[in-house]
């Protein structure tokens, strides 16, 4: 039914992007990402014991044997290939007139024909027919269950598709150093990104948290470097430092032999693996084992960090003794060797510098080298071992905050704050540069309504928010725009404790990330990228990945209008209902169909979800939805995010990012006031507050309630103040904070004084404590 969906779709769009007519198309045409062009044909070409490819050549033998191998585990038979020959059902056929990586794919019920000028374009076309065949390819039924693989039609439909991608750096960060991916769940994220046709693993395998590579001289990074103490239940930013003599028992690290077959097993799938070594800081597991390679000045106990790290984040490598040079070389040597990457990302993110401030070392470099400020230091650390990897023919990248000193020559830059603006700046000096702006490109956020989702960092980075990312701005050079070399999403895993965790955010995100980084921006079609997605999504649960369903899921808008709330329910799907209910009852498909903002005047719990085709597809959202003499009420406040949400009527939840919680710019003082329209007798007002330690989310140090009857003189009349001990409490969770009042009022103004910052013992010190309330509630 669901397929037959998509076909009429796909059809419809097809006829109205090609104009040609496709009569008796019989099965959908979805790729991801999206080729420069489909013309549809007549029929279908199907697969059997019986098919022969012809290839020119054994480097083209073996692109198509990767295909050939899932049809014998999946259909339990395998196409003959015929090397050398030019007759057979599929022939293979070089084209030196085409682009590297580009391919033109034509399938008859006869014949397949496939033209490209290098291995990697015949790779490219192969993957499109194997996400044209049925999902079931991926599997191992023949094994399993022959009868049901012979039930299976082995078909694609005729089409001509000639392709060639966007952009050339095509790329995935895996932060295998904060949750160690097993090697069998990276090689399966490295087949999923065959499929979708990227082509660098940006491979995080060193920071605080974990040393992930065997380095066979100093076997100390991994024996020590990849262990740390586990913190049952607590998540990321909640984890304290480490103390020393505990017992470390969360461990992973992959030996030589199995970096060998991780960078064979992508190269196969034309994915160049970019080792990335972390420097100066992100260091702590590194310095856990050689503890002699930070600042001497360094006096704390140093072990690789469970969490964000607190204090010891800002032990890094020490930039003026020589023996860290030697050994980051040595170390190098070591990975140079393993990994014949034409890149090699050598980190520089968020160093801090409080250690090199002191450090007589330090101190000295500068000197000598004549660098005007630790920022110029970090230049030149970046700079000498970025000459030495390139002395060995290799090039390097690094995070944008290499552009906080002179950038080392010919560093590429990856843009991450942000919306990678500081990539931009380096582009406007000459270097290349490519963009993973965390705003919408780190996977790590949400990618859904926060009320359905397991937790992690903040904020979102929905599917839609990946797939309309246009990483060139209107207002770049052509220079600057010639410079860039693609796009990247990034998998960081701080919030992962399974390898279904990980699955979980990067799909089917991954898809959309693909198609920015491969599908030229006039291609680019939302809804039909749908529709070709959930094809894609039946090969990664015929592999036994778990995707996503957050697209499916409703976010809440609900917004003061004069007196009443206006409710919006909105999905990123296009393609389905939305059916609601307001009398305590499930949503079902014959419930009311959502076409418009609901109106509302008083407490209600709306509960709704979204339809295809009869049948629910993501999860019901239940809202309730509590009046109190504020609700809807007139409210102002400077600098605050979106200030209605305190008089919404709906609370916010744990998590602090969810859309519900109202926030400041700046945290010293903030203040709001409330209009009740007429004079009210107050008994008492009620805040909502929401503490999350690991985020620095706190309650402010004092609360004052003043009220008035012209909005001109206010009175104060109630308030509260909290002891640090209260402030800085560990753990996640909401507080109702009363104030009786017991007066008769119209205006009522809230001010809270903030808490300053992080004391040193907090996990985030030194950082500013940010205020976060809802809901206003007056009795
Ligand atoms: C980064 O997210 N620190 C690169
Ligand atoms: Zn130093």
């Amino acid at each position: 039914m669901r397929y037959r969906t998509i076909y009429a779709l796909v059809c419809l769009l097809l006829l109205a992007v090609t104009g040609i007519q496709a009569d008796n198309l019989t099965s959908p045409i979805s790729l991801v990402p999206c080729p420069v062009s489909i013309v549809p044909g007549t029929g279908n070409f199907r697969f059997s014991a019986k098919t022969t490819f012809a290839v020119e050549n054994e480097a083209q033998a073996v692109e198509v044997r990767q295909l050939t191998a899932l049809f014998t585990r999946a259909a339990g038979f395998t196409p003959r290939i015929k090397v050398g020959s030019k007759k057979g059902d599929i022939c293979l056929v070089t084209d030196a007139g085409l682009k590297n990586e580009s391919y033109k794919l034509e399938i008859t019920p006869k014949r397949i024909t496939i033209h490209a000028a290098d291995a990697v374009g015949f790779f490219y076309a192969l993957q499109s027919i194997r996400q044209l065949l049925p999902a079931a390819i991926e599997g191992a039924s023949a094994s399993a269950s022959p009868s049901t693989s012979a039930d299976i039609d082995w078909a694609v439909p005729a089409v001509t598709i000639t392709d060639q991608p966007r952009f050339g750096y095509r790329g995935l960060l895996v932060d295998v150093a904060r949750f160690f991916s097993p090697k069998e769940n990276l090689l399966r994220i490295i087949d999923c990104m065959a499929m979708l046709k990227l082509n660098k693993l940006h491979f995080h395998l060193t920071d605080d948290n974990g040393w992930r590579i065997e380095i066979k001289k100093y076997p100390e990074l991994t024996e020590i470097g990849s262990r740390r103490v586990d913190r049952p239940g607590k998540s990321f930013p909640d984890r304290r430092n480490p103390r020393q003599g505990e017992p470390t028992v969360e461990k992973g690290y992959y030996t030589q032999e199995e970096i060998r077959e991780i960078v064979a097993y992508a190269g196969e799938r034309h994915i160049e693996v970019i080792p990335e070594i972390e420097m100066p800081a992100h260091s702590n597991a590194a310095l856990a084992a050689y503890p002699l390679l930070a600042c001497p000045v360094v006096n704390k106990y140093i072990g690789v960090l469970p969490g964000l790290g607190g204090e010891n984040a800002d032990v890094i490598y020490c930039a003026g003794n020589d023996s860290v040079f030697t050994f980051l070389q040595d170390v190098l040597d070591e990975v140079l060797k393993l990994f014949p990457s034409k890149y090699i990302h050598l980190g520089g993110d968020e160093a801090r510098k409080t250690h090199w401030e002191v450090c007589p070392l330090c101190q000295a470099r500068m000197k000598e080298e004549k660098l005007a400020n630790e920022e110029e230091l970090q230049g030149y650390f970046m700079g000498r071992v970025a000459r030495y990897v390139q002395g060995k023919g290799r090039e390097v990248i690094g995070w944008d905050e290499l552009t906080n000193a002179t950038i080392p020559k010919d560093f590429i830059i990856l843009g991450w704050q942000k919306y990678g603006e500081a990539a931009v700046k380096a582009a406007e000096l000459g270097h290349r540069f490519i963009m993973t702006p965390a705003r919408i490109m780190y996977l790590i956020r949400y990618q859904g309504p926060q009320w359905f989702e397991p937790l992690t960092y903040f904020g979102n980075n929905t599917l839609k928010d990946v797939y309309d990312y246009e990483p060139i701005q209107k207002d770049w050079s052509q220079h600057t725009a010639s410079l860039l070399m693609g796009v990247q999403a990034c998998m960081w895993t701080e919030f992962c404790n399974a390898p279904e965790d990980v699955d979980y955010l990067l799909f089917p995100r991954l898809s959309a990330l693909a198609e920015v980084a491969w599908t030229r921006p006039e291609r680019k079609d939302w809804k039909a990228y749908l529709a070709a997605m959930d094809g894609f999504n039946e090969h990664l649960a015929a592999k036994g990945i778990v995707y996503a369903r957050s697209m499916y899921n409703i976010q809440q808008t609900v917004t003061p209008r004069d007196g009443r709330l206006e409710v919006k329910l909105d999905c990123i799907r296009p393609d389905v209902e939305v059916r609601y209910t307001m009398d305590g009852s499930q949503p079902t498909a014959q419930s009311a169909l959502y076409v418009r903002p609901l109106m509302l005047t008083g407490t209600k719990t709306i509960k709704a979800a979204t339809f295809s085709a009869g049948k629910q597809m993501g999860q019901t959202l239940e809202l309730p939805v509590v009046w109190n003499p504020a609700t809807a009420r007139a409210i102002k406040s400077i600098g605050a995010d979106n200030i209605g949400l305190l008089v919404n009527g709906v609370r916010g939840s744990l998590k602090y990012t969810d859309s519900e919680w109202c926030s400041w710019m700046k945290n010293d003082t903030v203040s709001f006031t409330l209009d009740l329209k007429k004079p009210e007798a107050v008994a008492r007002l009620t805040l909502g507050s929401i503490t999350n330690y690991g985020m620095a989310a706190h309650k402010p140090a004092r609360i004052e309630v003043l009220v008035s009857a012209d909005n001109k003189d206010f009175r104060k009349v109630s308030g509260k103040s909290f002891t640090k001990e209260e402030i800085f409490r560990e753990g996640t969770f909401r507080e109702d904070i009363p104030f009786e009042i017991g007066e008769k009022a119209r205006y009522i103004r809230v001010v809270a004084y903030g808490a300053g910052l992080c004391p040193f013992t907090h996990v985030r010190p030194g950082q500013e404590a940010r205020i976060y309330f809802d809901e206003v509630i007056v009795e």
